[in-house]
């Protein structure tokens, strides 16, 4: 976790970097600092917190200078505490290191640095990377200080291990900043006389729209608007910046109160971007030709949270569509679990931000079995998918909230895409039932596009229920992954109770929580098991609960005669209906988390991309 930002160029760095940390606070945010490089010498401000207390911090010292780093938190080794935040220094303090990710080996690094001398200041892992830069400074000779600190840092990346991004400032070679990228994301931005260094693109995208993508064992080094790339190996490398089509307002909130509440409404365009890929190119979106595809023997899915919830549904679809076993795995879990792997298998291992160490380390560990590997992923140049044999990007734009919305049904959508494509790849589905299941899928966005305006009505009911301590959210099949979504979604952003559970399931035990007055939310669309709902409303009833029936049009009437209220949803097909159907259970983690005072963007303790174990 954490976010980088590094700003080389003619202007003073601090309000770039200061403004770039804000676009990363997603990464982390419980504490932040900025060292700048100032007539010769290091200037560093660090503060607990968000980077607001950071920006305060330095109005006061207001540090000026042309070539600066900044990083905000997100606590691995230490507290989160001044001590333990970056930029971090060398025991001269002419060298600074900010990092993201974890150097696994760096205990036996400090003790023999610690034997050699070095004075650790903070318990993190990054400050070794500083030292041991230091210590390897003393040992390389080059005709100019860029190059002894290039040599150094070569030799520092042989000596530590683990996943990592990291910058470095040297307080001889101003206007330099070297970067360095192994399985941690770090992208550079090319701009006219400056140049930047981050963990994601917004940090600097109003500044220049021209990114170079680093690959794994990269380096880069910045000078204001020149950047030079060495590859593994340390030799240069020839590579053109990629321009990025989001604008700056993309990244932004668009006039929205919070990230999350304008990504709910990016919807339907999130859709429709997604959708593009499947339109020019869904024959190409795996790689395999159709002896290859009709020879598939099953499907393995990997991922974590909100994307794990986007596999569940994939797994019908598959099913459905393809006629392919399908398993699905929490990626923490498939790591580490006894995996037969004797047929062939497409592992799919699904990201948003495709920097998830547990998705990543679960689709390692898919291709070591062999398997023909696809990401799902929003990111571009993201590690995943550097890993995975292919990518179908869900384009769907930045997500800056913590709580994933717009890219979790732009996964849906994907898998739905695919697996039809792979149904009629395989000869598992018809040509009239591939034409239909398509038909549905492009009207999709628009149906998106009516249903994000049950907003107000949602907005409405959370004025009744938002003091409640706990909420429960029911579906069965394709709707049975929906209320886990809009179980997790509650509990991330407004730290309520939630619970969701297969209908079916709640007289086996769960239905011994509902009391008087206890929020029910029932996924009842008119379906082949709208009736067995209808039962499950009555008993959660019987219990005292406070019943919604989320529920699609025709239905209304039957569903109001067992439910506190309904919600109309827009209806597309049965498949498909999940897609809008979690739209409402996002509104109201919204609303139940502002009327309550939550950090929305933000929520505590979370972290928009976990990049540890
Ligand atoms: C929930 C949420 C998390 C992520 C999970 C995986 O709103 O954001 O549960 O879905 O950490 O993240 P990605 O999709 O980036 O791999």
């Amino acid at each position: 976790m954490c976010g980088i930002i590094g700003y080389v160029g003619k202007r003073n760095s601090v309000p770039y970097i200061i403004d770039g940390l804000k676009k990363l606070e997603y990464r982390g945010y419980d504490s932040a600092g900025i060292s700048i490089l100032q007539e010769g010498k290091l200037v560093t401000v660090r503060a607990v917190g968000k980077v607001a207390e950071l920006e305060k911090a330095a109005l006061q010292l207001s540090p000026k200078g042309t070539t600066g780093l900044g990083h905000t938190r997100w606590a691995t080794h230490g507290k989160p505490s001044e001590e333990n935040s970056h930029p971090h220094t060398d025991c001269s303090g002419e060298i600074v290191v900010v990092h993201n990710g974890i150097i696994e080996n760096y205990l036996m690094l400090r003790e023999q640095l610690i034997s050699l001398g070095h004075l650790f200041k903070s318990e993190t892992d990054t400050e070794v990377i500083a030292h041991l830069i230091e210590e390897n400074l003393k040992h390389v000779r080059a005709a100019s200080d860029e190059d002894r600190l290039l040599k150094a840092v070569q030799k520092t990346n042989k000596e530590i291990s683990g996943a990592f991004a990291y910058g470095v400032m040297w307080a001889r070679t101003p206007g330099l900043l070297v970067g360095v990228k192994n399985q941690s994301p770090l992208v550079v931005g090319v701009g006219k006389d400056e140049s930047f260094l981050a963990s994601d693109v917004p940090a600097f995208l109003q500044h220049t729209n021209r990114v170079l993508f680093l690959e794994e064992g990269e380096m880069a080094l910045l000078r204001a608007g020149k950047v030079t790339v060495l590859d593994k190996t340390g030799t240069p490398k020839k590579v053109r910046p990629v321009k990025i089509s989001w604008d700056r307002q993309t990244a932004e909130k668009g006039g929205y109160a919070h990230f999350m509440l304008k990504e709910i409404y990016d919807q339907p365009q999130a859709i429709e971007d997604t959708l593009r890929t499947a339109r020019t190119d869904f024959g190409k979106i795996l790689g395999m030709d159709t002896a290859a595809l009709r020879a598939l023997r099953q499907v393995h899915i990997i991922a974590c949270g909100t994307a794990y919830h986007a596999g569940l549904v994939g797994k019908y679809y598959l099913e459905q569509f393809a006629g392919i076993p399908v398993t699905v795995d929490l990626a923490s879990e498939y790591k580490y679990r006894t995996v037969p792997h004797k047929v062939k298998t497409l592992a799919i291992a699904i990201s948003q931000s495709g920097e998830t160490a547990d998705t990543i380390g679960a689709i390692n560990k898919a291709k070591e079995f062999g398997f023909h590997t696809l990401a799902i992923c929003n990111v571009l140049g993201s590690t995943l998918t550097r890993v995975c044999d292919r990518t179908f990007f869900t384009h769907c734009g930045p997500e800056i909230s913590v709580a994933s919305t717009k890219a979790f049904t732009s996964q849906i959508t994907a898998m739905y895409a695919l697996a039809v494509s792979l149904g009629k790849a395989n000869g598992n589905l018809s040509k009239s039932a591939f034409d239909a299941a398509y038909r549905d899928l492009m009207q999709l966005s628009k149906a998106m596009g009516e249903t994000v305006k049950l907003e107000y009505t949602v907005r409405h009911l959370t004025r009744k229920i938002y003091k409640a301590d706990k909420f429960i959210f029911l579906g069965r099949h394709v709707n049975f992954p929906i209320a886990l979504e809009g179980a997790l979604k509650l509990k991330e952003v407004s730290y309520r109770s939630a619970e969701g559970f297969a209908a079916g399931e709640i007289k086996h035990g769960p239905i011994s929580i509902i009391e008087k007055g206890t929020p029910v939310f029932m996924l009842m669309p008119q379906d082949g098991l709208f009736e067995k709902m209808l039962s499950a409303c009555q008993e959660c009833r019987a219990r005292g609960a406070f019943v919604v029936a989320l529920t699609t049009p025709g239905a209304e009437k039957a569903a109001k005669s067992v439910a506190d209220q309904v919600i109309q949803i827009p209806q597309t097909n049965d498949l498909l209906q999940p897609v809008l159907n979690v739209v409402p259970l996002q509104f109201l983690a919204y609303w139940i988390a502002k009327r309550l005072g939550c950090d929305i963007d933000q929520p505590r303790n979370l972290a928009k991309s976990v990049t540890v174990e």
